[in-house]
């Protein structure tokens, strides 16, 4: 199933401070595009790395009491780290301090250099120190100020090599207007044509004399070799480009993608298509800018200080759930703003609620109902149907969104079926047809919502790679590779029935936000405010221990759970206890959802009169904690999994 090849590259971060969550973000875009084309069948190569050079990193390292390369030799673990922890599958990491490189931005300096694009004259301008970048005196903010960063700029005054860019404006105006997909978004496109290319590209010092950090100049090494041209060649040495093993380098290049932060866009879209048509290399099919991930309104980023660091995200959540907030809700190309408050809620609603108890309940409805197997699939009703073409439509959208770069839209595609998925189980209500003995009609809706499940399971992998295999699992095809492959989602009804289910832990148990974490007035927090300031209640008069063993508790399973009707806070559950089953009713609905319940064991008084609510007879009592007020319910759970009908005393 050849797709071609797909070669794609995140920038090469500065190694002037650790990696923080905006670094992350676009390695992780980047590392869901590479997975799905390898899904696919593209033969992907995936590149990222760090940028060791520069005046900021000899800054850096003097501030630390240590050599520059001391200082890049201490940050590169934590890039690769991070990569680690986060599940990147980048196919090669490159240093620009490794000789692969130097060697060959040298070969490159001096082949410009000879055919006299590249030229020695005195200059002067307006540089940044922390952004690495001269500025002309229109784009000046205030007079003095950084247009990037707003911060003050120095007057530098040196002899350097100039790159002749002037030389290749025309055509690469011509390229930029023949080929729309060149530069995305396209906005970005209008903004290089009429910002820069139209006024005029200014010649770009591309040296730096009395640097000692960086990559010598090879015919004159009072100089090395700035910032740019070190850094953008990266995306071909790391093919071996310019040397005589470069198999690379005819595989892969031209680059289909460089995914970038838009404020290295100009870099990407006028200085590095200009060397390569200089180099006379074909340039790269695609250049998207994306969108600064800002908290607080502000841009995160090193120098400002004010970063967010994913490890401590991880840590809390797992790097699943980052990921899915990373790509599902940030739109590629857009600024977005992160907050704890924000990530805390998609990680409840679209994890949690929507996701996690979508498997869980679909696993614990066929393991109480159908004995654990799933299938076969009998007959189909229009509502089957619906979610049949439905699903069967889903890899082919989730594959258009991502081929036109837009992940948030594919896993919204992957969420919608999700949402589907759960609303057809409310209305066919197993449950139900359970209780009146119509076992093919069960198995029929259980397997159309595990075949679902495989099928969002397999598209979930280049997105979710940590929790896509645990979701096999619990369907029972952790052992079967040939059902997690594009292919196998090219035809609805490969789960084969039969297949036994293995229930596991919840995909994301919910988590309550801390009130430190949260400016947000929630329920939750109001919650917790509200037992906090409450008394605490009155004890009971003593009891003696034949008072107490007259209470039988239980450890018991929600089997199924639904509103009773007309009544806000009741839920009729129907509860496994041993091998029997009861009916309880309880007033828990405004804080437990139906579909949270469904699989959770839990503990109850067995032996509690029954009484009649709403004419439905219920059988006993759940184990609550809670104050006075009802303000919160916490329902008892054992820590572990234990089998129901346990005693609990
Ligand atoms: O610019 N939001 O390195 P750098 C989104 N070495 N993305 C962000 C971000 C944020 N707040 N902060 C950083 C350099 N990024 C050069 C690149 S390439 C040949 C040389 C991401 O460490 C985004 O991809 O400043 C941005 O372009 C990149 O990190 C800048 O990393
Ligand atoms: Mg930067």
């Amino acid at each position: 199933m050849s797709q071609g090849k797909f070669y794609l590259t995140t920038p090469i971060y500065y190694a002037s401070g650790k990696p923080h969550i905006g670094h992350a973000y676009t390695t992780i875009v980047a590392d869901a595009l590479a997975r799905f084309h390898r899904l696919v069948g593209y033969k992907v190569h995936f590149l990222t790395g760090v940028d060791e050079h520069g005046s900021k990193v000899v800054e850096k390292a003097t501030e630390a009491g240590v050599s520059p390369q001391e200082y890049v030799d201490s940050l590169d673990p934590h890039f690769r780290s991070l990569w680690q922890t986060l599940d990147i599958t980048h196919d090669d990491y490159i240093r620009t301090t490794e000789e692969r490189h130097t060697t060959q931005v040298q070969v490159i300096f001096q082949r410009l250099y000879d055919q006299g694009d590249i030229y020695k004259r005195n200059y002067e301008g307006h540089y940044c120190v922390p952004c690495e970048a001269f500025w002309t005196e229109r784009q000046l903010q205030e007079g003095n100020l950084c247009p990037d960063c707003g911060r003050p700029v120095t007057w530098v005054t040196e002899e350097s090599y100039y790159f002749r860019a002037s030389k290749y404006a025309e055509r690469l105006l011509a390229h930029i207007r023949e080929n729309p997909e060149f530069i995305q978004p396209a906005t970005r496109a209008n903004e290089m044509v009429n910002n820069f290319l139209l006024p005029g590209l200014e010649d770009l010092c591309v040296s730096r004399s009395g640097l000692k950090w960086g990559v010598p100049v090879p015919f004159d090494p009072e100089h090395v070799i700035y910032v740019w041209i070190d850094a953008l060649s990266n995306y071909i040495t790391a093919l071996n480009y310019a040397t005589t093993d470069n198999a690379l380098y005819t595989t892969f290049w031209p680059a289909d993608l460089h995914l970038v932060g838009k404020e290295i866009t100009r870099f990407h879209c006028l200085i590095w298509p200009i060397i390569l048509m200089a180099l006379d290399v074909p340039l790269p099919r695609t250049v998207l800018g994306h969108g600064w991930l800002l908290f607080d309104e502000e841009k995160m980023s090193k120098s400002k200080g004010n970063v967010v660091d994913p490890n401590d995200i991880v840590a809390e959540y797992g790097s699943d759930p980052l990921r899915y907030y990373l790509l599902a809700k940030v739109q590629l190309g857009h600024d977005a703003n992160f907050s704890n408050e924000l990530f805390n809620l998609v990680f409840n609603v679209d994890l949690a609620n929507d996701f996690g108890n979508l498997l869980s309940r679909t696993v614990a409805m066929i393991e109480n109902f159908c004995g654990g197997t799933v299938g076969p699939l009998g007959e189909l009703e229009p509502l089957d149907l619906e979610l049949k073409t439905v699903l069967e439509g889903l890899p082919a959208r989730v594959r258009e969104a991502i081929e036109k770069l837009d992940p948030a839209t594919a896993l919204g595609e992957i969420w919608k079926v999700v949402g589907h998925c759960n609303k057809y189980i409310d209305s066919s209500a197993p449950w139900a047809l359970n209780r009146q003995g119509k076992k093919e009609r069960v198995a029929t809706v259980l397997y159309l919502v595990g075949e679902s499940l495989r099928y969002i399971a397999v598209l979930l992998q280049p997105f979710l790679p940590q929790t896509a295999p645990r979701l096999f699992q619990q369907l029972g095809l952790g052992d079967k590779p040939e059902l997690m492959t594009w292919l196998s989602v090219q035809s609805f009804g490969q789960l084969p029935p039969g297949t036994i289910v293995r229930k596991g832990e919840a995909l994301f148990p919910r988590k309550v936000v801390r009130a430190e974490d949260t400016k947000q007035e929630d329920k939750v927090v109001n919650q917790n405010q509200a037992s906090d300031s409450s008394p605490m209640p009155e004890f009971k008069p003593q009891i003696t221990i034949e008072d107490f063993a007259k209470l039988d508790l239980r450890i018991a399973k929600v089997i199924a759970c639904e509103k009773v009707p007309k009544a806000d806070r009741l839920l009729q559950m129907t509860l496994e206890v041993g091998n029997t089953t009861r009916t309880i009713i309880s007033g828990i609905a405004e804080h437990y959802s139906s579909e949270e319940l469904v699989g959770k064991l839990i503990c109850i008084v067995a032996n509690l009169e029954p009484a009649k609510i709403r004419g439905i007879a219920s059988h006993g009592m759940l184990l609550a904690a809670s104050d006075d007020a009802h303000t919160q319910v916490i329902l008892l759970e054992p820590g572990k999994p234990l089998p129901t009908g346990l005693r609990v005393k």
